[in-house]
């Protein structure tokens, strides 16, 4: 890939992050006092993040490094399909819980999903993050050190 493109990637990594941590201090904050405005705050952040990741994703997969990855190391073929899989199935989940993120009213299910729903998706989206920036550290740096 070429610096321009790594440059924006990394980039991307550091927005996901900043809006992970949002949506985590947002789920903290309702779960400390759970007014109408602490759940909009909430609603907002996830959205951000989910739209963000809906483009990342996107920017990984079409000729992305995804791509260039299994061209440098055929043999990563099989984490890359679990790579592109886990974005599937993560932007699905993220549009279910923004679903039910909308619809829920009552405060006793909203604290149930900025207790826990939310947060076993960020641990989710923790996990892909690392398993893939192990693959392009892997894959760019044994090309630099070649
Ligand atoms: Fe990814
Ligand atoms: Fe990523």
């Amino acid at each position: 890939m070429d610096a321009k493109y790594m440059s924006a990637l990394k980039h991307q990594h550091e927005r996901v992050h900043t809006l992970r941590a949002q949506v985590e201090g947002a789920c903290v904050d309702y779960v400390d006092d759970s007014t109408a405005e602490h759940w909009q705050a909430l609603a907002g952040a996830f959205r951000g993040l989910a739209e963000h990741l809906d483009r990342h994703f996107s920017f990984e997969e079409h000729e992305g490094f995804l791509v260039d990855v299994v061209e440098r190391m055929p043999e990563s073929a099989g984490r890359v399909k679990e790579l592109r899989e886990d974005h599937d199935s993560i932007r699905l989940a993220f549009m279910d819980w923004g679903r039910v993120i909308e619809s829920s009213a009552d405060v006793a299910q909203q604290s149930e999903i900025a207790r826990n729903g939310i947060n076993a998706l960020l641990e989710t989206l923790d996990e892909h993050e690392k398993r893939e920036a192990a693959l392009l550290q892997e894959a760019y740096l044994r090309d630099a050190g070649s």
